[in-house]
């Protein structure tokens, strides 16, 4: 029989004690079958002013859990001290979900991928030279984290269920079958959550249909993760054979999806979302919509995706039904109108919240006062080679690195190894170009020097990688900078490096006047409000950078789009004088800014890096394939076993007809190389050399999502295009290989649009021939 405790708890009223585990087949809370329906809600995406309202709008949509993330990096910005209070107070935020009549579900990581910094993971980890990630072997690693779970622990374990609290689940690391196999790794993980205190609540562990099985854990109850629109059948068939009494859970049902910067906007379509939704609801299958409300990944913390290197932008909107200000969108009605047929017994939907903000205009503010970068520089560090910012103690922002070139008859040529991510090389002061680490560039041409001159390399590091073997990434200057006149060259040394960080009070170091400004500046301005709420700044005049305002960092602003705005929440705001600074390290072509009522997340604008002329045709012409054949149907890996290894450093995948005879498109979810073990070789520095049709316009559908390892995300041809087949896709791999074969994904929505039958496979050390 259940017994039912009163336990005093911190601040709180004396809670009931309860019970919830993952019995046969279902849920039991308070040993009565329970189905979750989970939204998940970052408490440092949202300000803390707004904690209760999102929480109160999750329950309104039909939620009677909220799931969330332990953000590490968040609480230890600096290694060693730790801060869980204020806009980091996570204690007070699962409090708020208890208040609210909620149960929670804790995600701690340590790595949590959410398009956040680093995956979650501290930035000064990365002083340590050889450090490794989510693996055993290296120790400084695994200790940090211990340190960092118990932390977690004393903030969190009171609150498990067991306690008296609302915590119900307590997730294992995440999605870790995406990146390895070792179970022991996530034993040690899971032992140490335990020892941290959750030694009462239910473990959790997540994964994709494809990789559950990579790795064992027992005592965790293990949840799928995928798309909107997702055939339910196909993604728990496998699962269900393997573990025929576990109680079925969507993990993360992806609400919408994450933008990035140059690539159009995500949007998911709110009848397949619904669909499968109710298709999970009436089998009785647990889920957690990620994201309930996306909010912003505010100042720096907005990731990256990578290979190909993708930052996210600061909007984390996700087409989620709560937009990034908190109000309800279509998709929220929908899912609202949908779940009210399938509460528990004795459950009611609340009201649907009123926003406690509401939205306002912001006349255009023109800016007066400016500072030049260069004039404005901090204090200067000297070291002999280049590094990355993190071992000069620098967590985030821009980074320059100068010094003396001398005189040179010819021009030269300036290769950076390698830019992360975005840089402007200067000669005297004066901007001869500009480096993308999307696009891979690297070189630079150095003009004839008839004296010597000043080399300024300005980098600025972006979102750092959180998905993948990339995630060691740190920013600035990664290896070197070399000098090459065409015959020999040189290793540049002894620079002068100014490390200009992201914290406020650097910025309002810059003195600042009326002078007009052209290049990498400050601007600042103020702006009177008679009465404040949310309001969208619009930035497409601008080049890139980042805004404060009152001292709050809102995040980045890139002219490339998609995001043309930056959100304002209200509480940033006051009555009567308000101060703003834009830091831009390009050039605007108008200094104002206007507070729109409404966010610009769609619109792509000019992209002026250096761009290749990509090729109009492929030459296949005695080129002879070494594998052709055709796809079976279904969903699912399909591998291919050449004839016999073969080397090559090139390949050409050639769809020659779909799997619907009258389709003429061509789409593939993710394309992978098997190595002579049979192992899938890192895709980590693959190049699309040619693709005669992708979709990088009415979606973000380009050739490189062959290799983004999301499972989700596809490469298609352009969408309504009569072009017919053959497709053709050519991967340059960055080295040569010998390949066993290949293995080839389909799309996992309901959609068949696309899906490959008869396709040829060429393999080659020498590029093709266009
Ligand atoms: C995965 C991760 C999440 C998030 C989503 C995409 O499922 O677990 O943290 O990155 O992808 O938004």
């Amino acid at each position: 029989m259940l017994m039912l405790m009163l336990l005093p708890l911190g601040g709180l009223k004396a809670q009931q004690v309860g019970t919830f585990e993952a019995g046969k087949n279902e849920f039991m809370l308070n040993g009565k079958p329970y189905i979750i329906r989970a939204g998940e809600l970052h408490y440092s995406r949202i300000p803390r002013e707004y904690w209760d309202h999102r929480i109160k709008m999750a329950k309104a949509m039909g939620m009677n859990t909220v799931c969330i993330y332990l953000f590490w990096n968040f609480h230890e910005q600096q290694e060693g001290v730790f801060d869980f209070t204020g806009q980091k107070d996570v204690a007070e935020f699962v409090r708020l979900i208890q208040k609210n009549g909620m149960y929670c579900i804790l995600r701690p990581g340590p790595y949590v991928c959410a398009e956040w910094d680093m995956g979650g993971l501290p930035w000064w980890l990365l002083k340590k030279k050889d450090l490794q990630v989510r693996r055993r072997s290296d120790e400084f690693f695994m200790s940090k984290v211990k340190t960092y779970l118990n932390e977690a622990g004393k903030q969190l374990a009171p609150l498990q269920i067991q306690n008296g609290g609302p915590i119900i689940m307590v997730q294992v690391e995440n999605e870790y079958g995406t990146w390895g196999s070792d179970g022991k790794y996530m034993e040690i993980m899971r032992d140490n959550i335990r020892e941290a205190g959750f030694d009462k609540a239910q473990l959790l562990r997540c994964d994709w249909s494809s990789n559950f099985y990579k790795y064992k854990l027992d005592g965790a109850v293990n949840a799928l993760n995928f798309g909107a629109g997702s055939n339910i059948d196909d993604q728990f068939r496998k699962f269900k054979e393997m573990n025929p009494t576990s109680p079925l859970m969507c993990g993360e049902y992806w609400t919408g999806w994450f933008d990035q910067w140059g690539r159009p906007h995500e949007t998911r379509n709110i009848n397949s979302f619904i669909g499968s939704l109710k298709d999970m609801m009436d089998r009785k299958i647990s889920f957690s919509l990620y994201m309930a409300h996306g909010g912003t990944s505010f100042a720096q913390w907005a990731g990256a995706n990578a290979p190909a290197y993708a930052p996210t932008t600061s909007s984390y909107d996700y087409n989620a039904p709560i937009d990034e200000a908190g109000n309800p969108t279509d998709k929220f009605y929908a899912i609202r109108d949908l779940l009210k047929n399938y509460l528990q017994e004795g459950e009611t939907l609340p009201d649907i919240p009123q926003n406690p903000e509401k939205t306002i205009t912001i006349p255009a503010i023109n800016f007066t006062q400016t500072a030049n970068l260069f004039e404005n520089l901090p204090t200067a560090k000297q070291s002999e080679t280049v590094k990355p910012m993190e071992f000069f103690d620098q967590g985030w922002g821009s980074i320059i690195y100068r010094k003396t070139i001398p005189a040179c008859k010819d021009k030269q040529k300036l290769i950076i190894k390698d830019v992360h991510d975005w840089a402007t090389v200067f000669i005297n002061g004066k901007a001869i170009a500009k480096l993308d680490r999307r696009r891979s560039e690297n070189t630079v041409e150095i003009p004839v020097l008839k004296s010597k001159a000043r080399l300024d390399i300005l980098v600025e590091g972006m979102g750092r990688v959180n998905y993948g073997e990339a995630i060691i990434d740190r920013k600035g200057i990664t290896e070197k900078v070399l000098l090459s006149d065409g015959k020999t060259e040189t290793d540049l040394k002894d620079w002068t490096i100014f490390n200009l960080p992201v914290d406020y009070n650097f910025q309002i170091k810059a003195k600042f006047n009326t002078k007009f400004v052209t290049g990498p500046a400050w601007y600042k301005a103020t702006f009177n409000l008679t009465e404040t709420g949310y309001t969208y700044l619009n930035m497409s005049t601008w080049g890139k950078g980042m805004v404060w305002v009152n001292g709050f960092n809102l995040g980045r602003f890139w002219k490339i789009g998609p995001t043309q705005t930056l959100c304002v929440p209200g509480c940033f705001l006051k009555k009567g004088e308000n101060e703003i600074i834009v830091f831009d390290i390009d050039k605007p072509t108008a200094t104002s800014i206007e507070g729109l009522n409404h966010a610009i997340l769609d619109k792509i604008g000019k992209d002026d890096s250096q761009q290749q002329k990509p090729a109009k045709s492929l030459n296949l012409n005695g080129v002879n394939p070494v594998a052709s054949g055709s796809l079976p149907v279904g969903s699912g890996w399909k591998n291919v076993d050449l004839e016999e290894q073969t080397n090559g450093r090139y390949f050409c995948f050639e769809a020659m007809s779909a799997q619907d005879p009258n389709d003429p498109s061509t789409s593939v979810a993710e394309f992978e190389i098997l190595g002579e073990d049979g192992k899938t070789i890192s895709s980590i520095n693959w190049k699309v050399v040619f693709v005669d049709s992708e979709e990088t316009v009415k979606a973000a559908n380009g050739a490189d999502k062959l290799f983004d390892i999301q499972e989700s995300i596809i490469w298609q041809t352009k969408i309504g295009s009569k072009a017919k087949h053959p497709h053709q896709v050519v991967i340059d791999m960055g080295k040569k290989v010998k390949v066993k074969g290949f293995r080839i994904l389909p799309r996992s929505d309901k959609s068949n649009v696309g899906v490959v039958k008869d396709y040829r496979f060429y393999l080659q050390e020498n590029p093709f021939k266009f």
